[in-house]
């Protein structure tokens, strides 16, 4: 496959580079800093100097392209809206020119706490007593970002991780559509990468938030 990824030059893109390459994908690497952040050596990894905010990088981007993974990000404290305008620019171009699969990342904060069994309203992770206000912000971006993935017709996956850690892959975590998942409040950005691997091939989780947490 020939894997666009988001966000490549960050902590989490660089587990998501290498687990696409092991895994014999040819990878195009997104970024502004891509050419600083990440080696030009390797072999099927193709660097693309990229702005999520213009248009034209994103159509140049997408072309040729079986799927997209995201690992988009940006300061936590509000200002900053590349989670959300990011991903609302990334669905505009693939509805455009194809492809249909994107796997993203977002956050623990926008799994369900409780859904009431009568109206089936919602309460999100970060509306629960105690979420910390400090993640509120980034929170709400997120939840954004989910919104033009629920509301478009890609075949999406969001991947909402509790803290992650710049840590190899175990194999050891779970997942759960829509809640989070048991196990510990962390999870290690190789294990993200290989999840997203294996749903890349099985298509398990289309259409859901995923809670992954390390055992
Ligand atoms: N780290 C955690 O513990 C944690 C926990 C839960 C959820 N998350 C979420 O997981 C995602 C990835 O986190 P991370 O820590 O791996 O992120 P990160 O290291 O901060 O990397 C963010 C990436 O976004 C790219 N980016 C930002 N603005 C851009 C723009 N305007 N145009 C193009 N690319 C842009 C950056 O690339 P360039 O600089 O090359 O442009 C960078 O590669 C984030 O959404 C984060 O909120 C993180």
């Amino acid at each position: 496959m020939k894997i666009l990824i988001f966000g490549a030059s960050g902590m989490t893109g660089k587990h998501l580079i290498d687990a696409a390459l092991a895994h014999g994908h040819e990878v195009r690497a997104f970024g502004r800093n891509v050419f600083e952040q990440l080696s030009t050596e390797r072999s099927h990894l193709e660097l693309f100097k990229g702005y999520l905010f213009t248009d034209s990088d994103i159509k140049k981007a997408l072309k040729g392209v079986d799927a997209v993974l995201s690992a988009i990000g940006g300061t936590t404290d509000g200002g900053n809206r590349t989670r959300s305008l990011g991903m609302k620019k990334i669905v505009a171009g693939m509805e455009k020119r194809g492809p249909k699969r994107i796997i993203g990342i977002g956050g623990k904060s926008i799994l369900n706490a409780e859904v009431d069994e009568e109206d089936g309203s919602v309460t999100y992770v970060y509306q629960t007593p105690g979420f910390p206000k400090k993640y509120k912000a980034v929170a709400l971006e997120h939840l954004k970002a989910f919104q033009h993935l629920e509301s478009s017709s890609l075949d999406w996956t969001f991947v909402c991780p509790p803290l992650i850690l710049d840590e190899k892959a175990t194999g050891k975590y779970n997942t759960n559509c829509n809640f989070p998942a048991e196990g510990r409040d962390e999870i290690n950005a190789g294990d993200i990468a290989e999840f997203m691997m294996d749903e890349l091939k099985k298509d398990d989780f289309l259409k859901c938030r995923v809670g992954i947490a390390a055992i």
